[in-house]
């Protein structure tokens, strides 16, 4: 069976949106509920079955690496104290020794830029790309749902998340247009990043979860900058498309745009209102801010 190993994290932005939250702490590490932003999304590619972390990282994000390995002091301070359920809580988010690689990209020069940082980690081998600003709430997993999608297309296939916005939101993101549709999935005809809203092809956005072939990289490492001036991803996606097949996947779950202050405080809400421990507690809180 087909399967995808390597998953790259970019981590190198500068969250400037979050100021001045992120001035000396990287926005990835900003909690929704008890779990950092990264952590939530190496959980969703971990269960989707990826054995293989890569971070591009960038100045300043120290503490990413940190959050990914061990921490000998709190450890031996709660086998003292025989919290076992946290001492077990920090196990189960640790990646075996060995499976986990940092790379910097060295300039802000764009997420295509920040992908091809990666290529040497990843070899010639397919992979899955998560943007750890966007989080996608739903059993199974975003990525877990492209896998299954993924094993069911040609050898050659990449596939991306996509969802419907209103189109007033358009503008901010990865646009597509889409074609005939094979299974779950459609062809993807068409790809703008950041389009205005009428020049865009439809109201689907990328979703920010990507499964990807190699030949990205030759092309990325050609790829000059586009919207913003930035070397985007979703250039480079464009000829690969010309080359292998490409399709979209409209994937079951709420996503919330993390970037935003507004999405990622809804996100807060609705990943704690998905917890029995915090959510009766929580509701009451909101009835009385919300003076109900
Ligand atoms: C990136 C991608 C865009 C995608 C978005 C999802 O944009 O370039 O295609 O729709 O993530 O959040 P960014 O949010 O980094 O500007």
């Amino acid at each position: 069976m087909k399967s995808i190993r390597k998953a790259i994290f970019p981590v190198a932005g500068l969250g400037t949106r979050f100021l001045p939250a992120t001035k000396a702490m990287p926005k990835e590490m900003l909690p929704v509920v008890d779990r950092p932003l990264i952590q939530h999304v190496v959980d969703e590619a971990r269960e989707a079955g990826i054995e293989h972390f890569i971070f591009v990282t960038g100045r300043n994000k120290g503490v990413i690496e940190d959050h990914f390995d061990r921490q000998f002091e709190l450890e031996v301070t709660l086998k003292e104290r025989n919290k076992i359920a946290d001492l077990n809580l920090l196990s189960s988010v640790l990646p075996e020794a060995g499976t986990a690689s940092f790379t910097r990209q060295q300039s802000p020069l764009g997420l295509g830029h920040a992908v091809w940082c990666a290529r040497e980690l990843v070899g010639n081998e397919p992979f899955a790309l998560l943007l750890p600003d966007v989080l996608v709430q739903h059993d199974p997993g975003c990525l877990a749902q492209m896998m299954e999608a993924y094993r069911s297309l040609e050898d050659n296939a990449n596939i991306i998340a996509v969802e419907e916005v209103p189109p007033e939101r358009i503008h901010q993101y990865g646009v597509v247009g889409i074609g005939k549709s094979k299974g779950p999935c459609f062809a993807i005809t068409d790809m703008v990043e950041k389009p205005k809203r009428e020049d865009a092809p439809s109201n689907l956005i990328i979703t920010g979860r990507y499964i990807l072939q190699p030949e990205i990289f030759a092309i990325l490492e050609k790829q000059t900058g586009g919207a913003g001036g930035e070397i985007q991803i979703t250039d480079a996606m464009i000829k690969l498309a010309k080359q292998q097949p490409f399709y979209g996947l409209k994937f079951k779950g709420r996503s919330f745009d993390c970037g935003s202050k507004v999405g990622f405080l809804a996100a807060n809400v609705a990943y704690a209102l998905a917890r029995d421990d915090i959510a009766p507690a929580l509701r009451e809180e909101i009835k009385a801010l919300l003076g109900k």
